[in-house]
């Protein structure tokens, strides 16, 4: 499955459709790796004003290793999959502190860095230094396997094995990483998950799941993700002032991100305990779904006006007006946008 064309056409589209996106006009490591933690989950429309904040606040290196863990994360609040924060401000201390302040100049000394895998390193290594890596993404696998007409799932190590041949063996013999950009920025606008207009498309004269009409079939996955449903009941303990919070320290969604005093209990019976919330008076109960990629959470929030906040060994008491400097979930920074601005209490 070699077609010398493909990445010609394809590098000839990108150079007519392409957006321009900060990261592209850089061969900075730093920029680029900044902005590829930042895509893996995340569409570029969402990812974008994440980027430039990102850079504003981080401009180098050094910069982002000498930042406060909790600015990191409240840099990156309402992007979800923290553990991309919390590795690239890890990977930032270690560059600066082991690697003396280097990065690593390929694909071998990239992917040994925490949180950077095969498609991160090859994307670096390919962008910053033109190292011959093919790029395999989501947007990648959809645009090989339905102009090749590969069956095999994405998410088998089989099928891995073989998209990797394949997308190795049509690199171009130049400019990997103009090609690289554009299979992904092809996949990303023209050959869209569903519905693609492929009557306009410059490969539909080659590609196999066009002519045989099977676009909707492919790319093939296995594995159906099955969500796991949790019960968060969050006690929102507030007085005019004051509030308390917690900081999740397990190795859980959210790791290190802040929160109301967190009660997960599947019984819907559920009731805070009265020691907790004895002086207190329920203002408010608010039931909220939030769906994540692998798990369905059932959120109540129970909130509590209380006259005084007593000290309490397991929670932080903070002011209110000071909330906003903790980073917290999506779901708790859309309640206290709503319910905990202090011209409400
Ligand atoms: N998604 C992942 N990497 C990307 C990039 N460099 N440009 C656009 N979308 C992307």
């Amino acid at each position: 499955m070699i077609d010398e064309n493909f990445s010609l056409v394809l590098i000839k589209w990108y150079n007519l459709n392409k957006r321009n996106l900060p990261w592209r006009n850089t061969i900075d490591p730093y920029k680029i790796w900044i902005s590829e933690i930042i895509l893996q989950q995340t569409r570029v429309e969402q990812g974008l004003p994440y980027y430039n904040k990102f850079i504003l606040n981080f401009p180098n290196i050094i910069k982002l290793s000498q930042a406060k863990e909790d600015k990191v994360l409240k840099l990156w609040q309402g992007l979800g999959y923290y553990s991309r924060a919390r590795n690239l401000h890890f990977t930032s201390k270690y560059i600066t502190e082991k690697l003396n302040g280097e990065f690593p100049k390929n694909y071998d000394g990239l992917i040994k860095l925490k949180g950077v895998g095969k498609y991160t390193a090859s994307a670096i290594s390919s962008f910053a230094y033109n190292e011959k890596k093919a790029v395999l993404d989501g947007n990648v696998f959809r645009v090989l396997s339905r102009y090749f007409g590969v069956f095999d799932p994405i998410d088998s190590t089989l099928g891995l094995k073989l998209f990797e041949e394949i997308s190795f063996k049509n690199l171009p013999i130049k400019n990997i990483a103009t090609y690289n950009q554009s299979i992904m920025e092809f996949g990303a606008l023209q050959c869209k998950p569903a519905s693609p207009n492929c009557e306009l498309c410059p490969l539909n004269f080659n590609c196999w799941a066009f002519l045989n009409n099977k676009i909707s079939s492919l790319p093939v996955k296995n594995k159906k993700i099955i969500k796991k449903e949790r019960f968060f009941n969050f006690i929102v303990l507030a007085n005019e002032k004051f509030v308390f919070i917690e900081k999740r320290i397990k190795n859980d969604i959210w790791k290190n991100l802040y929160q109301f005093p967190l009660f997960e209990d599947s019984d819907l019976n559920f009731k805070p305990a009265k020691d907790l919330v004895k002086n207190g008076v329920l203002l408010k109960k608010t039931k909220i779904k939030h769906i994540l990629t692998h798990q369905r959470l059932n959120v109540v929030f129970w909130h509590y006006n209380v006259n005084k906040l007593e000290k309490n060994k397991k929670y932080k008491t903070i002011e209110i007006k000071k909330i906003d400097q903790y980073p917290v979930p999506k779901i708790v920074e859309n309640y206290i946008a709503e319910n905990l601005r202090i011209d409400l209490i």
